[in-house]
């Protein structure tokens, strides 16, 4: 194989559009200094926003129409999230049901760019609702 140019290298640096198990790149962002805790970490409130954006964007298409988030059913911080880490959101349905809709959204850091590493950071479960103009369920279109 020929050596790769500059742009084919930033391309085979990118992350993968898809994980093993199936899940979906859906939302690529790095947090700010503003997003940082007493810690120094970025802070986990700030992570769970992103989740619940990146979360929303598969039932959104599905449902095809406006959705709100009924339950965040699990979150699991498993590594603290650093200033300059580029983070990762893969999502996968888990559940279509009656007017919701599940999914497990993972959050991957890329950091050190020097000698890249990639971290699993965050794992969450969340349940959307297809709503009418009303605000209310309605069934989630087949
Ligand atoms: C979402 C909302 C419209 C649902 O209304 P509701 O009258 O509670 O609806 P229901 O009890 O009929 O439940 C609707 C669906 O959500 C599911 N659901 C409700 N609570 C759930 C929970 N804790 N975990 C998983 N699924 C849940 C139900 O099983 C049902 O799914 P199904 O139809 O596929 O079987 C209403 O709860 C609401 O407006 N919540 C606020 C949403 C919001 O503002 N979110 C942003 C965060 S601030």
């Amino acid at each position: 194989m020929p050596d790769p140019t500059p742009d084919t290298r930033a391309i085979l640096h990118m992350a993968p559009a898809t994980l093993p198990g199936g899940a979906e790149l859906v939302l690529r962002v790095m947090p700010l200094p503003a997003d940082v805790n007493a810690n120094g970490d970025i802070f986990g409130g700030w992570i769970m926003a992103q989740v619940d954006l990146a979360g929303a964007v598969l039932p959104s298409r599905i449902a095809k129409g406006r959705i709100a988030t009924v339950a965040v059913n699990q979150f699991v911080f498993k590594q603290p999230v650093s200033l300059g880490d580029l983070l990762s959101f893969y999502a996968r349905v888990t559940r279509i049901g009656r007017t919701s809709i599940s999914v497990h959204v993972e959050v991957w850091a890329e950091r050190n760019p020097a000698n890249l590493q990639r971290v699993k950071v965050t794992e969450a479960d969340l349940t959307y609702v297809a709503i009418d103009s009303n605000g209310q369920p309605r069934p989630v279109p087949a």
